[in-house]
């Protein structure tokens, strides 16, 4: 009997539908306390540490990032090859330049030697992203950054939960930023987060993000009177998504555990599989937040990954690819910059011969026991 099984499902109960209609019940739907109490409890979740802006998307918290780092022409970030394009648009977006590192083949993240080889003097930051919620090797990243006298702008948005050393992913470098897209760990429909250790910046952001005026709704005097000091957009997040967000984050222990029981179940189910690798953390001192397994075919298999997604698609069997090209290969930055292929050897492999399998918490063990079987025969009847 063919199941269907979809690659992400939002898991969205009564709690998320009562809270959006108690919002809708009230005057405020924007500019409200749901921002702010979304804020204070995601902050709460990554650390003591953490400072909060809640904002429209990840990708408008990668954008602020480097506009309040100050970074435009003239200057370059180091980015990684293996990523969602948000990463690296949100630097060019800002009118830098961004340079493309190749990722490492077993983690898919950047590694600090591959961001040393390409520091110019034009450097000013290294926007890195933990790939598929598996941390980037931090100490010697930062250990660099520090030394050159670069920003450092952590992508987070898929490793929600995930620690380096016992610390939340974004606490480590200038700015952490985080998408509540609808298949992320937790959504808000659409959504972000900016994340900073330091209080003048997102009060500086929190302000950029709402047209760069000076005082928000609660705090004028006289309604409607303000002055605006700053260049600024709206990127806000509504009390509408807030509200989903503050019951999505009651779910999050819950999801992660679900989470790592699936990927550990799925991953078991998979070894010993002739041609097929997992990408995974290898240092044991991190916490992963699993946002799928991606499994990389190699030998024979690695050209026919096409025809193994069909066959389970035919068979009901929802999966993705993290990520489809190299960044510098996707159109827009191949026709501005070049592209030459030999540079990105191993984030080429892994946008061209892997599938990302689903782990999210709509699924459970038994289900990852499905999944393993269904794939593993897939594999060998193509290969
Ligand atoms: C690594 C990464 N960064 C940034 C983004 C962009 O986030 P958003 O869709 O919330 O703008 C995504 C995916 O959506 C992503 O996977």
């Amino acid at each position: 009997m063919t199941r269907n099984i979809p690659f992400g499902r939002p898991w969205i109960t009564d709690d998320e539908r009562k809270a959006v209609l108690e919002v809708l019940a009230g005057d405020v739907l924007t500019h409200g306390p749901q921002g702010h109490e979304f804020e204070k409890e995601f902050a709460a979740f990554v650390g003591p540490q953490a400072n909060c802006v809640s904002l429209s998307s990840g990708m408008a918290s990668l954008h602020l990032s480097y506009y309040y780092l100050g970074i435009g022409p003239g200057d370059e970030v180091i980015v990684p090859a293996q990523t969602h394009i948000a990463t690296v648009h949100a630097a060019e977006f800002v009118g830098a330049r961004p340079v493309f590192a190749d990722c490492d083949a077993r983690t898919g993240n950047i590694t600090a030697a591959a961001v040393e080889k390409l520091i110019t003097p034009r450097t000013k930051a290294i926007g890195l992203v933990h790939f598929l919620g598996i941390p980037c090797d931090m100490d010697p990243i930062m250990e660099i950054a520090r030394a050159k006298n670069l920003k450092v702008v952590e992508d987070c948005a898929i490793a929600i939960g995930a620690t380096y050393r016992g610390k939340h992913v974004g606490l480590f470098g200038d700015a952490g930023c985080f998408s509540f897209y609808p298949v992320k760990h937790i959504t808000t429909g659409d959504g972000g987060m900016y994340l900073s250790r330091h209080k003048e910046a997102t009060e500086k952001v929190g302000k950029i993000r709402a047209f760069g005026v000076d005082r928000s709704f609660a705090q004028r005097a006289i309604p409607g009177m303000y002055d605006v000091p700053d260049l600024g957009l709206n990127y806000r997040m509504s009390d509408i998504n807030a509200s989903i967000g503050r019951q999505q984050i009651k779910k999050l222990p819950e999801i992660l555990s679900r989470r790592a029981a699936n990927f550990a179940a799925l991953k078991a189910a998979l070894s010993g599989l002739a041609d097929v690798t997992i990408i995974d953390s290898v240092d044991p001192a991190c916490r992963n937040s699993h946002y799928c397994l991606s499994a990389v075919l190699g030998g024979k298999l690695g050209p026919k990954r096409n025809d193994v997604v069909a066959a389970l698609k035919a068979a009901g069997l929802g999966t993705s690819v993290y990520y489809p090209q190299p960044t510098p290969r996707m159109t827009y930055y191949r026709n501005k910059y070049g592209y030459d292929e030999s540079k990105y050897p191993n984030a080429a492999r892994i946008s061209d011969c892997s599938i990302a399998l689903p782990v999210g918490p709509h699924l459970n063990v038994q289900d990852m026991e499905y999944i393993g079987q269904l794939f593993s025969k897939t594999v060998k009847e193509i290969a």
